[in-house]
């Protein structure tokens, strides 16, 4: 631990505390990104001739986590003190202080990134979960379904995990193992309902989103010569082609 870091806790926590209530800050527009595990996000900060002040924190509910700290003084180089996984660089003559910070779950997962200068908020960046790391399903047998959504960073969010139903909320767990419409699993949610195919359903956490297809739960018959249409075991064969192929035709000859 570096002795400057508590008191640079100290200056952060005042500046962003006077900031609160500042009616003049302008807020721009966020900026949105999809941040997976081991990402690296880089930021380019344009310095002034007046910038005396630098400061990036990540953002969670009231508390603030910061990652590098920079006193800008007239013609020096920016000092900062960088957190573990940042790292910066300055080019003087383009006066562009480019930051790079290492994403890491543990210490970064909570979900706004905020950049200082002097007291203005220059960026802002919501960073949305990973949509690689869902694992969801949607597994029916023809009257029921079982949605399944869970994510890899499902115990570092603060809203939790939700099962979405055209956009709307039906059914939600947070790490503190509650849920409201729904059980719990490893990590995320779960919950079974009537299947009805038009009805899509969507896995989200903390603003980001995944689709969810149905897939028809895979049913184990003893009998041989029963076609499987089962997806991922391979190539039917030519007998069960056969048999589809004449159930299809009579099918028609009746309808
Ligand atoms: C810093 O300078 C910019 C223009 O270069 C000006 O818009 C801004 O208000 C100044 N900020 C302060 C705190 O003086
Ligand atoms: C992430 O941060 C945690 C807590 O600070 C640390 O223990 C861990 O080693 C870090 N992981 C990586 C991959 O740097
Ligand atoms: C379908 O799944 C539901 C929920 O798991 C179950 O209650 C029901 O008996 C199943 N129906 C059939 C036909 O297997
Ligand atoms: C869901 O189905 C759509 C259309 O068939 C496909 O493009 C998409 O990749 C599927 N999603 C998943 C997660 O399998």
């Amino acid at each position: 631990m570096r002795p400057v870091i508590p008191l640079i806790a100290g200056i952060v926590l005042g500046i962003l505390g006077k900031n609160g209530n500042g009616a003049s800050v302008s807020i721009p527009d966020e900026s949105i990104k999809e941040i997976c595990a081991g990402d690296t996000i880089c930021e380019d900060i344009k310095l002034e001739a007046n910038t005396s002040q630098i400061i990036e924190v990540i953002l969670r509910q009231q508390q603030s986590n910061t990652f590098l700290q920079c006193s800008i003084r007239p013609n020096e180089e920016p000092k900062c003190a960088p957190d573990s996984s940042v790292s910066f660089k300055y080019k003087r003559e383009t006066q562009i202080l480019q930051f790079c910070m290492k994403f890491n779950q543990t210490k970064h997962s909570e979900n706004k990134m905020v950049v200082k200068r002097n007291e203005e908020i220059y960026l802002t960046i919501l960073l949305l979960s990973c949509k690689d790391d869902f694992k969801a399903s949607a597994v029916h047998n023809k009257t029921h379904v079982t949605v399944t959504c869970e994510h890899d960073a499902f115990k570092f969010s603060n809203s939790g995990i939700e099962i979405e139903r055209e956009s709307n909320i039906v059914a939600q767990c947070v790490w503190s193992r509650q849920c409201i419409g729904a059980e719990e699993v490893a990590s995320g949610i779960q919950f079974i309902t009537e299947y009805d195919p038009k009805i899509k359903y969507s896995c989200a956490m903390d603003g980001q989103s995944v689709q969810i297809n149905y897939t028809e739960e895979e049913i184990h018959i003893p009998h041989q010569g029963i076609p499987n249409s089962d997806q991922g075991t391979g190539r039917p064969n030519l007998l069960s082609c056969l048999y589809m192929c004449i159930i299809g035709f009579l099918s028609r000859l009746f309808i």
